[in-house]
């Protein structure tokens, strides 16, 4: 019922994404009919049709009425119990707002209430101290009972936090220009408490980052991003004041954004923000596999890296319709696509054995 709604509403939308969600859950319903009828047993079904408890996920669901908060000052209150302005009530009124989808639906509202709040004699600093007290209810709300996994080895929500000097969980996904990276991007942020690094090396044009010169600069930057460390990024924020979508698509990022577009590119306002965050995801087209590898060593950091291939003929299908690829060899050179594919083929093997628990590719 709730699914055909939103399929409705899909359709209706001009949403690249939505229309990327839709394609997608139709894709993998015409499997499972194939594989049903075929008859072919696989694990996966198999495991559908004889529960066992050993195969339940460790994460339970959980609903919209479950996000109530406990706050001091009401703000944040606001943000999570007025269902009328949340997921649910959008369905009713025939809107769903993105955000909502995305998971930042109470920064959506918090920002606002801020915002009426704030008066033009606010210093930087007392803007940015209201956003960090209010975006550290949302966070603790959107942790209340989570289920942490079993590697992580603790269930503190301040052993992630990297404001309370806690490691937080850092995930990296890796590929190149037109191979879904933007939804899988989106999907991870969809989990509470992310912060999300939209591909950070956009500053670097339409080019790979293969090695010498550039990829010094790009590591630097990922590693300062990587660390919530917003210093000595001056091209990177620059290029984003002129360039939104580089933190548009970080959905909870973005409503203070929207609302304080004068502290938005200010790393005295995103350094303490991000450093809020116990999940901290990060996805990039311009860099190449084997570059990663003084991220996977660095125990400290302690990140996950995910390669994410695609067909290279559906790659140079779709890249072929953009305005910022052709003329750029990089882009519109199908040798060249193939070649870095190659590149991170080899890189993988190596990562599989070097790196069994922190390194997966999907295909
Ligand atoms: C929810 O929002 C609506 C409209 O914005 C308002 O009329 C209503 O009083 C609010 N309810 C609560 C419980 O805050
Ligand atoms: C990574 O691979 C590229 C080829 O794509 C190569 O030129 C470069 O030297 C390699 N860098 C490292 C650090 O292995």
């Amino acid at each position: 019922m709730a699914i055909n709604r939103r399929c409705s509403l899909c359709i209706r939308s001009r949403k690249q994404s939505c229309r990327t969600l839709l394609l997608a859950l139709m894709g993998t319903s015409l499997l499972l009919f194939f594989i049903t009828q075929s008859g072919m047993k696989t694990p996966f079904l198999h495991g559908l049709q004889h529960p066992t408890p050993s195969l339940q996920s460790p994460y339970p669901s959980r609903r919209i009425q479950d996000y109530q908060v406990d706050s001091d000052d009401g703000t944040a209150q606001h943000a999570f119990s007025n269902d009328s302005n949340g997921l649910s009530g959008g369905v009713e009124a025939g809107v769903v707002d993105e955000t909502d989808l995305l998971g930042a639906g109470a920064e959506r509202r918090t920002a606002e209430v801020l915002l009426q709040k704030s008066t033009p004699m606010d210093t930087l600093e007392q803007t940015v101290q209201e956003i960090l007290k209010t975006e550290r209810q949302i966070i603790r709300q959107a942790m209340l009972d989570y289920s942490f996994h079993p590697a992580l080895n603790t269930k503190r929500l301040e052993d992630f936090v990297p404001e309370y000097g806690g490691k937080p969980v850092r995930n990296l996904v890796i590929t190149t220009w037109r191979s879904g990276s933007t939804f899988i991007g989106d999907v991870l942020q969809s989990h509470p408490a992310t912060y999300y690094h939209y591909e950070p090396l956009m500053d670097f044009d339409i080019k790979q980052v293969r090695h010498g010169k550039a990829a010094k600069q790009a590591l630097h930057n990922l590693h300062h991003l990587l660390n919530c460390d917003y210093s000595e990024m001056e091209h990177y924020l620059n290029y984003g004041q002129g360039h939104q979508w580089l933190f548009e698509h970080n959905k909870r990022l973005w409503q203070y954004c929207k609302a304080f577009p004068h502290i938005c590119w200010s790393p005295r306002f995103l350094t303490p923000f991000c450093k809020l965050f116990p999940f901290q995801s990060l996805k990039t087209v311009r860099l190449r596999l084997n570059l990663t590898t003084e991220f996977l060593q660095d125990k400290q950091l302690g990140v996950q890296v995910l390669l994410l291939v695609r067909d290279p003929r559906g790659t140079m299908q779709s890249r072929r319709h953009r305005v910022w690829c052709p003329d750029n060899p990089d882009c519109d050179n199908p040798a060249w696509l193939c070649q870095d594919l190659v590149s991170d083929f080899h890189t993988a093997k190596k990562f599989q054995t070097m790196f069994p628990n922190s390194f997966r590719f999907v295909i």
